[in-house]
């Protein structure tokens, strides 16, 4: 469903030219999970925002990406956006900058539901609803009509969540969706992911840096470092058999339980 040929990012300013990816190619089967390691600046969001067409006019994008046969890089900017509220979602780290602070769930909800399907207020309200029951927030009929800042930051992970399940995506990036939460939230958010991937029947991409959430939940994982896929296949034999040095690196700095 989504095949990546030798995408190229780099951003120039006046000081100075970035070369954030340079040339990665990959596939994704449709229903996959793909993960995306690799430290800090190598290039993971830049290579996920792409893939949205949301890349700041800086970025400077050469290559090609095939999302269902149509090369989103040529695509122009109203079928961008129609492709980000139907087909292809993003949540993002932090739930809060998705957010807005100062209207209700109930408000963004039902604003996001009523631009994606053609239904009645009242009808996306029930949905929203329906969704917020879905991501297990708690008396939802009621919950619905309170402001973010109500919301535990796990809380406003699984709103954002549901946001963006009411679009019905067929591909969902997460960008270190867990990263701003505690180790129980965490967990929880995982596992609920996990249940709606299959529920939903969509495929997913999945940033981390932590190779042990990816091994557990994708189908095949690319190592990333300054730009570069240095490796990538099937989890578990990437996890057992490193080839590249730097994967190496990346294992040995997991801690081992029963080492
Ligand atoms: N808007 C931008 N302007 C200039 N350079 C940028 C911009 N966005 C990202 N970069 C640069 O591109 C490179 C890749 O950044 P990216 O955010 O993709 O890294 P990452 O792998 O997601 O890191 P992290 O794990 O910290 O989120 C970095 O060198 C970064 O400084
Ligand atoms: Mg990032």
């Amino acid at each position: 469903m989504l095949s990546v040929r030798d995408l190229n990012i780099t951003f120039s300013s006046q000081a100075n030219i970035v070369h954030a990816v340079k040339g990665i190619s990959y596939e994704l089967e449709e229903g996959q999970t793909l993960g995306i390691v690799g430290e800090s600046g190598s290039g993971k969001t830049v290579s996920g925002l792409a893939l949205m067409g949301l890349l700041p006019p800086t970025a400077s994008v050469t290559g090609e990406i095939l999302f269902q046969e149509e090369d989103i890089l040529q695509a122009e900017k109203k079928r961008l956006q129609k492709l980000r509220g139907s087909e292809i979602a993003l949540i993002f780290q932090n739930p809060l900058a998705a957010l807005n602070p100062v209207f209700t769930v109930a408000n963004q909800m039902i604003e996001t539901i009523c631009l994606h399907h053609n239904v009645t207020k009242i009808e996306a309200r029930e949905r929203a609803i329906a969704l917020l029951d879905r991501v297990k927030i708690t008396e939802p009929h009621k919950r619905i009509d309170d402001y973010p800042h109500q919301f535990s930051l796990g809380m406003c992970q699984r709103i954002m969540i549901a946001m963006t399940l009411s679009m019905k995506p067929k591909l969902l990036i997460a960008d270190e969706p867990t990263a701003s939460l505690d180790v129980t939230t965490q967990k929880e958010i995982l596992e609920l992911m996990d249940e709606l991937k299959e529920e939903y029947r969509m495929s997913m991409i999945f940033i981390s840096h932590d190779l042990g959430v990816v091994l557990e939940r994708c189908d095949k994982v690319l190592v990333m470092y300054l730009g570069n896929i240095v490796e990538q296949g099937h989890p578990k034999e990437i996890f057992l058999n490193p080839k590249d040095d730097y994967t190496k690196r990346l294992i040995d700095a997991i801690p081992k339980i029963n080492a």
